[in-house]
């Protein structure tokens, strides 16, 4: 089979497309064929040597990037009941998902609906789980709260709006002015231009900021959160900068790890079924050109997501 690797943290040309065997299978795994892989901000970061990720692989390289993934049992293991061979299933693993093959956890993955696309169910795992435990678990967010998402548009963010709405809460969203219409057809009350800092002046006071940008960005915004509001900071790499200053004006902050929760995964899935979310997904690069892709999320300026493919039979 076909995976993507690294062999050194550097820039997007360190991913190399190798031939490697599938790994054994545990009697509590699955073997899946990857239909479709997410690429996520922190695929980037931790290729480039950057974050938690890059710490916890420096020593384990070559290796092989990509936390989610949408594909078929091909196999099980003794012990698993959940999957069998021909199931869809999609979910959020510890890496390896570049690969034509992948070998999981049975009960880390979670069965996608007939209704559901397989690219859908591909851009749903990661920043759904970050969206909706940035808004609920961590941010605590109530109906009737207003709240401020910055990078709206993108992979993250887009989810986010959605959520929030459908929480019962006013969403303002920041995005580029291109991605406006964007985000009002995904139910944003408010859109404002990030570029203009009077009109983000102008959005005071918001209960809950979800900082989905960090570092300056999340520290300007924090004029605009009501005295004794709540910020959640998604961007780890920048998380105790933000924090410190929230901190500073009197306001509760906190950072967050996405958490691995099927249950979680599951709502999400039945919420796209049920036409109550929807996933963007603006670009689907061949696995060979894992590079184009990481160049793009690079950016920063990705609407929605952006996927790997695998096989589609
Ligand atoms: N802690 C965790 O567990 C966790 C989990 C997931 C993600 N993250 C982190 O959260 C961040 C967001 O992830 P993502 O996947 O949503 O990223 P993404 O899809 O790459 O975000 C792209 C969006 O960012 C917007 N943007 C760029 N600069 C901005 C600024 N200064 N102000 C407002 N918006 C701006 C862009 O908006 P325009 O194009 O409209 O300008 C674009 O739509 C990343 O840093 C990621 O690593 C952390």
């Amino acid at each position: 089979m076909k995976q993507l690797v690294i062999r050194a943290f550097g820039d997007a040309d360190q991913l190399a497309l190798v031939e490697a065997k599938s790994p054994t299978l545990a009697t509590n795994e699955v073997r899946v064929k990857m239909h479709y892989a997410g690429v996520n901000p922190v695929d980037a970061k931790t290729r480039a040597g950057l974050g938690w990720g890059a710490a916890a692989i420096k020593d384990d390289l070559p290796w092989s990037p990509g936390l989610e993934l949408m594909g078929t049992v091909l196999e099980s293991g003794a012990e698993v009941s959940i999957h069998q061979a021909g199931d869809r299933v999609f979910g959020l693993l510890s890496g390896g998902c570049y690969s034509e093959e992948v070998v999981a956890p049975a009960n880390a993955l979670v069965a996608v609906p007939s209704s559901v696309n397989d690219e859908v169910a591909a851009g749903l795992a990661l920043a759904g789980t970050t969206a909706w435990q940035g808004l609920t678990v961590h941010g605590n967010l109530a109906a009737g709260e207003r709240v401020l998402i910055s990078a709206a548009a993108g992979g993250v963010g887009h989810l986010a709006v959605q959520l929030a709405k459908d929480l019962g809460a006013t969403v303002v969203a920041l995005a580029s002015p291109n991605n406006h219409e964007f985000l009002k057809e995904l139910g944003a009350d408010e859109v404002v231009d990030y570029h203009d800092r009077d009109q983000v002046r102008a959005i005071a006071p918001v209960d809950l900021l979800l900082d989905l940008v960090g570092g300056e960005s999340g520290c300007q915004l924090l004029s605009v959160v009501k005295p004794g509001g709540r910020v959640i900071t998604v961007p780890t790499i920048t998380a105790d900068e933000v924090i410190a200053a929230a901190k500073a004006a009197g306001l509760e902050a906190r950072g967050m790890l996405k958490d691995n929760d099927t249950q979680q995964l599951a709502m999400l899935i039945k919420a796209v079924a049920e036409q109550r979310l929807t996933v963007k997904i603006s670009q689907v690069y061949p696995l060979a050109q894992g590079a184009a892709a990481h160049r793009q999320i690079e950016t920063g300026h990705t609407r929605g997501k952006l996927l790997l493919q695998g096989a589609t039979d």
